[in-house]
């Protein structure tokens, strides 16, 4: 017969073991979420496509409908999500690469790129591309990352000097995921194959 002592360590040795698993399943059920979120985007309306000081300027009504509920685990705060025209143009304006900068900005907070790797990225991937944010919202729960909205661009779709008329364009929904703890983590979809009109309306 084993002692009262040995039975009672074999206890508290199998219990602190059952924890340990329990932690970290716990933490490896976040990373291993392998989420699926869908997301569709149509161009409902050109309200206004004009030339105004020089600028190519674009008013959109977009039909936005999106799951994003599989970004939410247990250790989910809220999810910032943004969607942007992206489309090549050679003539990149400061205005649009502060932009970016400011857009990239969250994951230098985070700790998961350094300020001078994400600057280093932006130009490699941004010097052949224009990036405008059309619209923005934060998510803040599960229930309502299942959403279909109507909603005119929130900010100004412009061109600095680069002719848009008849631009081919990607529509793409970024968003980052901000945790409760741990890393904050980016992705986005692109939906292609968008084209605004020859002519000025
Ligand atoms: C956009 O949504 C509105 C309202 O839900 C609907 O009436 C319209 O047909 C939609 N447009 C497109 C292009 O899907
Ligand atoms: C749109 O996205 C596709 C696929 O990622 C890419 O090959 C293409 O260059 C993009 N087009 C524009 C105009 O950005």
């Amino acid at each position: 017969m084993h002692s009262f002592g040995f039975r009672a360590n074999a206890l508290l040795t199998f219990s602190v073991t059952i924890l340990a698993l329990i932690c970290a399943m716990a933490s490896l059920s976040d990373n291993l979420n392998s989420p699926s979120p869908s997301a569709h985007v149509q161009v409902a309306n050109i309200n206004r496509f004009q030339k105004s000081r020089g600028n190519d300027e674009v008013s959109l009504t977009l039909n936005v409908s999106a799951n994003l509920q599989s970004l939410f685990t247990w250790n989910t705060k809220q999810v910032f999500v943004f969607l942007a025209a992206e489309y090549e143009s050679p003539k990149n304006s400061l205005n649009q690469l502060a932009a970016i900068f400011h857009s990239y900005n969250c994951d230098c907070a985070s700790g998961v790129l350094s300020r001078a790797q994400v600057a280093l990225d932006c130009i490699l991937a941004f010097v052949f591309f224009s990036v405008v944010s059309l619209w923005d919202a934060i998510i803040p729960s599960k229930e309502q990352a299942q959403f279909l909205i109507q909603t005119k661009n929130k900010y100004r779709f412009t061109d600095q000097g680069t002719n848009l008329q008849g631009k081919e364009y990607n529509l793409t929904l970024h968003w980052h995921v901000m945790p409760k703890t741990g890393k904050m983590f980016a992705d986005k979809i692109v939906m292609t194959g968008f084209r605004l009109p020859e002519a000025y309306r």
